[in-house]
């Protein structure tokens, strides 16, 4: 993860910038994003799934802003998209539109309008009904590649609310009663949709290769089965993201070059005995790419010691992180602007928000004598904590400062109350 260095004040740098002056500058909350740090995770998953034989997509919705869409197109990933939000961003940005997935259990108009309009590379369709609907905004003489999102039937993934795999949940296809069967055979009689492979994401933060195994076989077996019983060969297997990372030192995590290395071995295995040419494989990691790479900055607003607990309460909470109240994940929080010898007591850090959910970390070590005005910097915050950040309580939501040698720049400025009553237009 983002390394943070201690100066010898005590005062917590990332690439050699400290945070104290980041948030003196910008303010609290803030997150924090290490550039080099990204692009060595790219660089990472570019060497283990390289360009000849694999696509790596990062998933928009961990985090995207313009400075970073630039930043992955420098470094030759894919994206996959599942709005024209997160889509019309992207190509606004520069990123070259073909190289986009477009995903989503429910399309809206606008979002089929924008992918077709601008272009995009591959559209994910997700159910029997929106495979008419494609091919009618396409028209007979029109040309969209798609893929098709398979349930392969595996449970997978950190918390429930994050498992995809599985038959019951509302994504995909099922391998069962040849649902994707009969999918991908109406897909194949659209003239124009050219079907280029089968899709399938199983949940995320799984840390295991095994549950990925299991689904490329069954989706080679119905890659097999469709060139069996419809003559086609598709060149394309998307197994999607869930890579899993750690957010407290000694955590497992899902190595991306291990993850390539099995999947290479498998996917080779699996098609020969199938007699399947091995198609392109693709991946989708959002979180492996991101959450390491970003620290969130919150400064303490009040500390409260009862019988039970000592709570130290910061100026962010739920709105920007609702990881811990939806998943309940643990993050492990660090004091960041200087160096205390007081000994460390057992604390919890809230948020500031009206619900006693609103915890950002519980039973962690903080210093006896944090106190206001101190910093709170919290490790492994660059994926799903902005991007599903709200304004709860009317607080707007905070600004993304990327630090790359000993320099700072403004990604994303902070949400202000303007911005946020511009949007009530009623009396
Ligand atoms: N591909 C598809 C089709 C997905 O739905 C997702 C995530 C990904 C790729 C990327 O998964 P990743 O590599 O980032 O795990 N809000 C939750 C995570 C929801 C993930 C949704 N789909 C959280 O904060 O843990």
């Amino acid at each position: 993860p983002a390394t943070a260095a201690e100066g010898p004040d005590g005062r917590v740098l990332l690439a050699g910038v400290p945070l104290a002056d980041i948030a003196d500058a910008h303010g609290t909350p803030v997150y924090v994003l290490d550039e080099a740090e990204v692009r060595d995770r790219c660089r990472t998953y570019r060497a283990a799934f390289p360009a000849a034989e694999a696509d790596v997509h990062y998933a928009a919705k961990a985090f995207l802003c313009r400075g970073l869409v630039r930043l992955l197109d420098e470094e030759g990933l894919g994206l996959d998209v599942c709005s024209a939000g997160e889509l019309e961003l992207a190509v606004t940005a520069g990123f070259p539109p073909e190289r986009i997935l477009l995903h989503g259990n429910a399309k809206s108009p606008a979002d089929l309008d924008t992918a077709l309009r601008l272009g995009v590379g591959r559209i994910v369709i997700d159910g029997p009904a929106e495979i008419a609907r494609l091919a009618a905004a396409v028209g007979p003489r029109g040309h969209q590649k798609v893929m098709l999102r398979v349930t392969p039937g595996v449970g997978a993934g950190g918390h429930a609310k994050i498992r995809t795999g599985t038959d019951g949940q509302k994504f995909g296809l099922s391998l069962r009663d040849g649902h994707a069967q009969h999918a991908a055979a109406r897909v194949l009689a659209q003239p124009g949709l050219e079907l280029t492979g089968l899709h399938c994401h199983l949940g995320s933060q799984i840390t295991e290769v095994k549950p990925y195994l299991t689904a490329l076989r069954r989706l080679v077996g119905l890659m097999a089965r469709l060139r069996d019983a419809h003559g086609a060969v598709l060149p394309e297997l998307d197994l999607g993201g869930g890579h899993g990372i750690a957010h407290r030192p000694g955590e497992p995590v899902l190595d991306p070059t291990t993850l390539a290395r099995r999947l290479r071995t498998a996917l080779a295995e699996d098609c020969a005995a199938a007699g399947l040419p091995v198609p392109r494989l693709v991946v989708e990691p959002g979180r492996a790419v991101i959450g390491p790479a970003g620290i969130a900055l919150y400064r303490v607003l009040a500390v409260k010691t009862t019988p039970e607990r000592t709570f130290v309460a910061v100026d962010g909470g739920m709105s920007d992180n609702p990881r811990p109240a939806l998943y309940g994940v643990r993050y492990a929080p660090r004091l960041a602007g200087r160096r205390s010898t007081a000994p460390a007591v057992r604390t919890t850090v809230a948020g500031r928000h009206c619900e006693a959910g609103d915890l950002l970390a519980e039973d962690v070590a903080l210093p006896a004598d944090t106190r206001p005005g101190d910093l709170l910097a919290v490790p492994v915050s660059g994926a799903y904590q902005l991007s599903m950040a709200s304004s709860y309580n009317l607080v707007g939501r905070p600004p993304v400062v990327a630090v790359r040698d000993g320099a700072a720049r403004l990604l994303v400025r902070r949400e202000t109350l303007e911005d946020l009553r511009a949007r009530d237009v009623g009396l």
